[in-house]
């Protein structure tokens, strides 16, 4: 399932940014593409319900981030960050992780293999560090690869909860994987067996 697909930011007048709101991506596939890894209800669940929550909300925050702007409160725009890190952050790192999806499998380019081999010796040993390092998280987060620009090297880190890794740490996000347990449960309910939880990390590569 392993794929990294370019981000594309594309050129936003100011006046088209004040009557913009933020929509739910669609797939590039079907819901039931991935099966039997992820079912089709979990991923419609997931897109549909989960994150399109956290673009609703992120639409809400940034409504009222307006609003305090124009009134120059500066305690509603202070009390209104945490919402649009959580809410955006969600947003951010849902329509990396279903770029990073796909039911074609893939591989990365032979530019980022060499980058991986250079950081981490070998693309296994890369795999064996981001999943230690992703089930190690405490409660809620994502472990992500990712690139750091300044010393121009590939990174493995994590961050809490929806924290989006770019805002938080300057690296640029490559692949993530979300870890929570309820939530991989989730993930996993199609298979119906807790052990395949490990079959379905493993095929995220
Ligand atoms: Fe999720």
């Amino acid at each position: 399932m392993y794929a990294i697909r370019r981000i594309v930011t594309s050129n936003v007048t100011k006046d088209q940014f004040s009557r913009l709101k933020y929509t739910l991506p669609e797939l590039p596939y079907d819901y039931k593409a991935l099966e039997p890894i992820i079912c089709a209800e979990i991923m419609e669940l997931h897109h549909c319900k989960h994150h399109a929550a956290y673009v609703n909300n992120l639409n809400v925050a940034e409504e009222k981030m307006k609003e305090a702007i124009a009134k120059c409160d500066v305690n509603a725009q202070i009390a209104l960050g945490p919402a649009i890190k959580f809410n955006g952050g969600g947003h951010l790192n849902h329509s990396i992780f279903w770029a990073n999806l796909s039911p074609c499998g893939g591989k990365p380019d032979s530019a980022l293999v060499k980058q991986i081999e250079k950081d981490f010796c070998s693309m296994e040993e890369m795999k064996k560090r981001l999943s230690e390092s992703t089930v190690a998280i405490q409660g809620s987060g994502w472990g992500w690869l990712g690139y750091d620009k300044t010393s121009k090297c590939l990174r493995i880190t994590t961050c809490s909860n929806q924290d989006p890794l770019q805002a938080t740490t300057g690296l640029i996000p490559l692949f993530g994987q979300r870890e929570r347990q309820l939530n991989i449960l989730l993930h996993c309910r199609a298979t119906e067996h807790y052990c395949l939880i490990v079959k379905y990390r493993d095929s995220f590569y």
